[in-house]
């Protein structure tokens, strides 16, 4: 009954380390296996003699008369000698595939850069270990995903797309299909960890210091991930998405990403008032948007937000819902995805802006964050006119114009 709620067969399974779509997942799924097989090994073995034992030497009757403590025996050196080999011997089965797969899965292996001509065991390149540095560097794809409380930015210092200009890609980052990627992580304030379950993971994103892990999508689409390190209020909140694509549409990708927003269209009178409340209730302070806004550098990025199928650290869709999961029974996996659905995303700009900081509701009530403890909860920090203590709610219609600023974005 417990195996079943791993079957792929019911197509929620968008998380699952059992069914890899890359080298490193196979490569783990692999150790996992090999584990799981010497296990079961094991267990018919010690099972099967404890059932051999307790048939044999059951009680029978006429037991009654002999003494209830038997003689003890003294050991067997052929059984003790025989049962250590044995289990070094199951030590040094797990081990040699776990150790190649630590090896293989710490950097980038020769055989997936393309000038290496060396082996798979030791990454070489032409001899030595700075030449195959040099050429990590040049031909990897590098990512760099940064944790934040509770949301990851990706740039690729590579190709300019990084925060310092102000072209950063929060919580959805897209690799070309077949490549090698370098992930270098980092955090900018408490230790998080980057795990996309089909792919790789996880490692942690620790302060102060530098991580790494390599990655490669052997299939396009649409991949799940999520913060595996328990880091706050929202930990759970804390999601990603890795988007594969084929390498004519990385580029195609990688040149919007540059690309300032559009101004805002003139006839479009709730964006133009809804751009204005932007700057004015303080969201510049935080979010950058390229061509319209330029000071924060602390928020996600918005300059593309209407183009991304998630919103709020991934934890809102901005797909149908139900489009979306008629594709995956129709496709039959997970990885396909229906594009970004506006209305969708409009209703989840409302509803996210809208519920961060307010405590309580029209009437009263409670609220509750879609993330508790979010940074947007700060915003009356700024001591804006208007969103003082005891009005800092937006209004229908401020949250109504500033959704269709933001769905301008795209
Ligand atoms: Cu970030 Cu958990």
């Amino acid at each position: 009954m417990i195996m079943v709620g791993c079957s792929k067969a019911d197509l929620t399974v968008r998380q699952s380390t059992l069914d890899p779509k890359g080298p490193v997942a196979q490569t783990q799924f692999d150790v996992f296996m090999a584990t799981v097989w010497l296990v079961v090994v094991l267990f018919v073995l010690v099972g099967g003699l404890l059932v051999f034992a307790v048939i044999k030497f059951r009680s029978r009757p006429g037991d009654e008369n002999k003494p209830a403590i038997v003689e003890e025996g003294h050991g067997n050196p052929l059984i003790e000698i025989g049962l250590i080999t044995a289990s070094i011997g199951a030590l040094v089965i797990i081990a040699i595939p776990t150790l190649s797969a630590i090896w293989y899965t710490d950097e980038v292996p020769a055989e997936a850069i393309p000038t290496s001509k060396l082996s798979a065991w030791y990454p070489r390149v032409e001899g030595t270990r700075e030449n195959y540095a040099k050429a990590v560097e040049e031909q990897v794809l590098e990512v760099d995903a940064i944790g934040k409380q509770w949301w990851f930015r990706f740039e690729y210092p590579q190709l300019g797309l990084t925060n310092d200009a102000k072209h950063s890609v929060p919580n959805e980052f897209v690799i070309p299909k077949g490549k090698a990627v370098r992930i270098n992580l980092r955090s900018e304030d408490v230790i998080h960890s980057f795990w996309v379950p089909k792919l790789a993971g996880k490692v942690d994103l620790m302060p102060g210091r530098k991580n790494h892990l390599w990655l490669q999508a052997d299939q396009t689409g649409h991949y799940y991930g999520q913060c595996a390190e328990f880091c706050g209020d929202s930990h759970a909140y804390m999601l990603f998405r890795v988007t594969v694509v084929e390498p004519a549409e990385f580029a195609k990708w990688v040149q919007a990403q540059k690309a300032d927003a559009a101004p805002v269209p003139a006839a479009n009178i709730k964006a133009e008032k809804g751009k204005a409340l932007f700057a004015a209730k303080s969201c510049v302070m935080c979010h950058n948007v390229g061509g319209h806004f330029g000071a924060g550098a602390f928020a996600p990025d918005l300059t593309h937000v209407a183009s991304r199928k998630t919103l709020a650290g991934a934890w809102l869709d901005n797909r149908n819902k139900d489009a979306q999961r008629a594709l995956e029974l129709k496709t039959g996996n997970t990885e396909a995805s229906v594009e970004v659905d506006p209305a969708t995303l409009k209703a989840n700009l409302i509803k996210w802006i809208g519920s961060s900081g307010v405590a309580k509701d029209a009437a009263g009530k409670p609220t509750k964050d879609v993330k508790p403890g979010n940074r947007m909860h700060y915003y009356k920090m700024f001591n804006v006119a208007g969103l003082n203590e005891t009005n800092q709610k937006f209004t229908d219609e401020e949250l109504d114009c500033l959704a269709e600023y933001l769905l301008t974005l795209k």
